[in-house]
């Protein structure tokens, strides 16, 4: 199994970054080292671990070079409880809205899941085992008499459980007890997905008055209801919520986009000015450090690492209120991109955009073939639209390969078997006339 962020070195964690983000090394940097003091405080005894709060980090740098890929990738990363929320999404308290202290509730709403999966990994075997025993007992009955057992040696019970285990019973019915209180639970537990807390209530209050029903579903179906009840049989509950609260206050990470949407900027007289400087006060606490109250207990939010990003492109840090800038010591910025980073980005990681339009094309049996002139044609393209019209960053690259590959898109079906060279030729071809038509390609590109 991979290490979980919490073990991982500062190197290791840029490493695992390097393999989709291009460049920023400075980013990926500041952000590891960050993640890695964490661990390095949980090693310290108390009295001084206590006094070591996490360094937040804020991000900035133009649109489309890899903030919020950067928080993407963390999060696949991520053993400790990550989430990404947008700044633009919440309200000031009192206002009709998401409050921003539901994002720590959603941290522990992740964590929860994350530790739930966890130990449940570490039982499946011991449910499996119970799950399907429980299934035999169903089956048996009415399996006796439908099928012919030939062989005496072994035992009914025996010969239908190598069956079921073989997948060989996932059609057949029986009928069991669904439990409506049962299924509500597991959502609560389950999905992080922050459902107010009152709706959360009201859904509870109704699965009060719902009976237990025995419903007849296939085998395939039960097991997994049976599965979710033995779950919240075999795993201990509180014991989730404990670890999960741990993690959670000692590991845990926010990254906050968007943040330079919530910024004064340049028209202070506008409405709405009021709520973004609200919501600015409003996450002051929890980034300092403050105790928030959810339906696991409360959470504190001290040792929570804090990561805003933005691209402050109409409003600069200095215009988010003094207070919040400076809960945010660490500045990063991330570089615009070159041309030789586009081609980078078309070639190098594992989910580039060369690769994917070979494999969408490909299931139709065309074969893309992209040569290093080709992409170093279009990444080279990518860069002069940006510099020409509006700089998008590496969000260019799609429009671009957007347009290069409409017509192949497009007729597939009719060159089936065939290889496309995608080469400077192709490119050119297909491309030249849109790029150095200003006007053109503010339209197109
Ligand atoms: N350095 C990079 N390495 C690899 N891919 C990148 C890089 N920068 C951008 N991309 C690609 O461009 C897309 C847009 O980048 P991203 O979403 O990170 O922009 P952003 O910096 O958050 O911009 P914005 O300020 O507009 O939100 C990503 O989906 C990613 O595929
Ligand atoms: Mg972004």
């Amino acid at each position: 199994m991979a290490k979980s962020l919490d073990e991982m070195f500062p190197r290791e964690i840029v490493e695992a970054l390097d393999k989709y983000i291009i460049g920023q090394s400075d980013a990926k940097k500041m952000i590891a080292i960050a993640i890695r003091n964490r661990s390095r405080r949980k090693l310290l005894e108390n009295s001084i671990g206590d006094e070591i709060i996490p360094k937040n980090i804020m991000m900035i740098g133009p649109t489309g070079v890899g903030k919020t890929e950067i928080a993407r990738r963390i999060a696949k990363l991520a053993n400790a409880p990550f989430i990404k929320v947008e700044a633009t999404k919440y309200t000031e308290v009192g206002y009709v809205g998401r409050d921003v202290e539901s994002m720590v509730k959603d941290l522990m709403a992740a964590s929860i899941q994350l530790v739930q999966s966890e130990f449940s990994a570490l039982k499946e075997q011991e449910i499996e085992t119970r799950v399907n025993e429980k299934l035999l007992d169903l089956l048996m009955p009415s399996l006796a008499n439908t099928m012919e057992i030939t062989d005496i040696e072994t035992s009914p019970r025996d010969k239908f459980r190598e069956l079921l285990k073989q997948g060989k019973l996932e059609d057949k019915e029986v009928e069991i007890k669904v439990n409506p209180t049962s299924r509500v639970e597991i959502g609560v537990m389950g999905n992080g997905n922050g459902m107010d807390d009152i709706q959360e209530a009201m859904k509870n209050l109704g699965s009060i008055f719902q009976q237990p029903r025995r419903r007849k579903l296939s085998v395939k179906r039960a097991r997994e209801i049976l599965k979710e009840e033995e779950f919240d049989r075999t795993i201990d509950k509180e014991k989730v919520i404990e670890e999960a609260k741990k993690r959670t206050e000692e590991m845990g990470i926010i990254f906050i986009d968007e943040i330079d949407k919530i910024a004064g900027g340049s028209n202070p007289s506008s409405r709405g000015e009021v709520s973004r400087e609200g919501v600015q006060r409003d996450i002051l606490p929890i980034v300092e450090g403050t105790k928030v109250s959810s339906k696991w207990g409360v959470i504190d939010t001290t040792n929570i690492l804090f990561i805003a990003a933005g691209a402050f492109s109409l409003s600069k840090p200095s215009d988010l209120i003094p207070e919040l800038q400076g809960r945010f010591p660490i500045r990063v910025e991330l570089n615009d991109l070159s041309a030789d980073d586009f081609y980078r980005i078309l070639t190098e990681p594992s989910n580039a955009i060369t690769k994917q339009y070979e494999a969408l094309i490909g299931t139709e049996g065309v074969k893309l073939d992209f040569t290093e002139g080709g992409v170093r044609r279009i990444a080279e393209l990518a860069y002069e639209v940006n510099q020409n019209t509006d700089n998008i960053g590496a969000r260019r690259l799609y429009t671009i390969m957007e347009r290069l590959l409409e017509e192949v898109s497009f007729s597939a079906d009719q060159i089936v078997g065939q290889t496309i060279p995608i080469t400077e030729q192709y490119v050119n071809e297909r491309l030249e006339n849109v790029v150095s038509h200003q006007d053109l390609s503010r339209y197109i590109l």
